[in-house]
């Protein structure tokens, strides 16, 4: 979206009309009709009471668990959460429980032997690494057994995963179950920068009084602003951006999984090519980038010893055309290195 011909022409107009920035932070003189409007758009999207903006989501994540948790209560984190939620955690009082990734069996078993006033379970919607997605039927289920409360990090899922994008809760068709969701306007809404909180209006009104990356940082800038509150107008009116996304994410995934490819994770736009060694990983996007397709190796230590991969990002900015003249690449360089017969 960060293209979009009316992005990027509502983002000039308000550049021209409201300045490259404020000098502020929000509750100072950082606050204009455009940012309520926007914290209004993106509650009516994910149909919350309210909405909280971040200079980023790793701000957001840093600064909700040290506002609402206390030392009597207690954290309920997937390990392989994203850093920005591991550090959110460690900035807060509350007793921490990593538990297996993915796995409902130690989450159950760690949410039954706690004695947490206020039990909070943390994930991230969909993984980047793997592009796989966390059970949250399943993890809503134990928070209803346990009495426990959910926050998901919906970044890699807000505006292009569900049916009309509304993120992992509307893939589960299960609008509405999450307590809280952090996400990102760096991503599918227009790509420039941008966090939020969105959820009950007492946790958006104390965030406001507490959270200390809203408190303490700059606003954000009115053309950033801007371009994700034409985003979400776009996405609002129709599905049409998600559903690309998503045929051409089955279009990428079938003819790879046909050639012969192995591809983590399922049904996510996030495409990882596995690998397996480190070496093959970088020497395959080199040969790619000779072929005209962009991708780049991932490796220890940001995935696992022996786990090297491709990470292939599918949008909707991609023909059908393009979809298959990168999977020719990856076939044509596949042979070449012998990935694939
Ligand atoms: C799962 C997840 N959470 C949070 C963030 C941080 O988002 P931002 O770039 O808005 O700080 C990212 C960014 O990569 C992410 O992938």
């Amino acid at each position: 979206m960060s293209n979009n011909k009316e992005v990027v022409q509502f983002s000039k107009q308000i550049l021209e009309k409201y300045g490259s920035g404020l000098s502020s932070v929000r509750f100072i003189c950082g606050t204009q009709t455009i940012h309520k409007d926007l914290e209004r758009k993106l509650s009516e999207f994910h149909e919350r009471e309210d909405t909280i903006l971040y200079a980023s989501c790793f701000d957001a994540n840093a600064g909700i668990f040290e506002a609402i948790l206390t030392p009597e209560d207690a954290i309920f984190s997937d390990e392989l959460n994203h850093a920005s939620i591991i550090d959110g955690v460690r900035l807060c009082k509350a007793q921490k429980q990593r538990y297996l990734h993915r796995n409902m069996e130690d989450l159950e078993e760690k949410l039954r032997s706690s004695n947490g006033r206020i039990k909070l379970i943390v994930t991230d919607g969909v993984f980047s690494m793997d592009g796989n997605v966390a059970p949250l039927d399943k993890i809503c289920d134990l928070a209803d057994k346990y009495n426990a409360l959910t926050f998901v990090d919906d970044c890699h899922a807000t505006g292009f995963f569900g049916k009309t994008g509304r993120g992992t809760e509307e893939f589960f068709n299960m609008k509405g179950r999450v307590d809280i969701i952090n996400s990102t306007l760096g991503k599918a809404l227009g790509g420039a920068a941008g966090g939020y909180t969105t959820g009950p209006s007492e946790l958006i009104d104390l965030l406001k009084q507490k959270s200390r990356p809203y408190l303490f940082s700059n606003t954000l800038p009115p053309a950033v602003v801007a371009s994700a509150s034409k985003v979400i107008d776009l996405l609002m009116h129709s599905s049409e951006y998600p559903q690309r996304v998503q045929s051409n994410t089955e279009r990428f995934r079938s003819k790879m999984v046909a050639a012969g490819f192995t591809i983590s994770g399922a049904d996510h736009a996030i495409c990882p090519v596995m690998l397996g060694e480190a070496r093959l990983a970088n020497v395959f996007a080199d040969e790619m980038l000779k072929k005209g397709i962009y991708v780049i190796g991932f490796s220890y230590p940001v995935v696992p010893k022996g786990k090297a991969r491709i990470r292939v990002q599918i949008s909707a900015a991609h023909t059908t055309e393009q979809i298959d003249q990168c999977v020719d690449a990856f076939i044509e360089v596949g042979r070449q290195l012998q990935v694939i017969p």
